[in-house]
């Protein structure tokens, strides 16, 4: 597979023919949004991990030193909270762009605070995309974050960012708390 995904989102162009649809958010689309969006509200799904498992050659390093950023994986019984926003399908051109680095378009159930599901878009890295980089022990992951710097800024920033907005949504996820804190006391040292 080809790093660059926009044309495969395009052909397989899911949720291209809604008016309206939700898109869950579990990395950087918590903490900024970049697209005008409807309403916006805390959502879970069902089965997968956040994991700092993905490559990026684009946004938090280059093609020669790629930094990592976060992808869902697949754990049955698990579930992760993220930002779900109600969006039109006028955002699929910048998010398509955006998420390009090996993200596909997936249709995945949601469910909101009050208890109810929508099925909605999420954008995830499989572990098929050639960005993928993969499992590694937290200190790996947190030293490549503190070397990694591309076109959207330090990878740091992605890393304590995503850890705030995650600390404001108060949700568990040990995985990115413990990479969090390594990278801070990384940074300090
Ligand atoms: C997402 O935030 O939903 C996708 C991964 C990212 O862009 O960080």
């Amino acid at each position: 597979m080809s790093f660059d995904t926009t044309e495969a989102n395009r052909r397989t162009a899911v949720f291209d023919d809604h008016d309206e649809l939700w898109l869950f958010g579990y990395g950087s689309l918590i903490y900024k949004a970049g697209f005008d969006y409807i309403e916006r509200a805390p959502a879970t799904i069902e089965g997968w991990v956040r994991r700092y498992w993905q490559g990026s050659h684009d946004h938090r390093g280059t093609p020669h030193a790629p930094g990592r950023v976060v992808t869902l994986v697949e754990a049955p019984g698990a579930s992760c909270l993220g930002m779900a926003y109600r969006v039109t399908p006028a955002v699929f051109d910048y998010l398509d762009h955006r998420e390009k680095n090996g993200y596909l378009r997936f249709a995945q159930p949601m469910t909101f605070v009050d208890g109810h599901t929508e099925k909605g878009l999420v954008y995830i890295a499989t572990p098929d995309n050639a960005a993928w980089l993969g499992e590694a022990p937290v200190e790996d992951i947190a030293a490549q974050v503190v070397a990694s710097t591309g076109p959207s800024g330090p990878n740091r920033d992605y890393v304590l960012n995503l850890a705030d907005a995650l600390a404001e949504l108060d949700a568990d996820d040990a995985h990115c708390q413990a990479v969090a804190a390594r990278v801070r006391e990384l940074i300090v040292a």
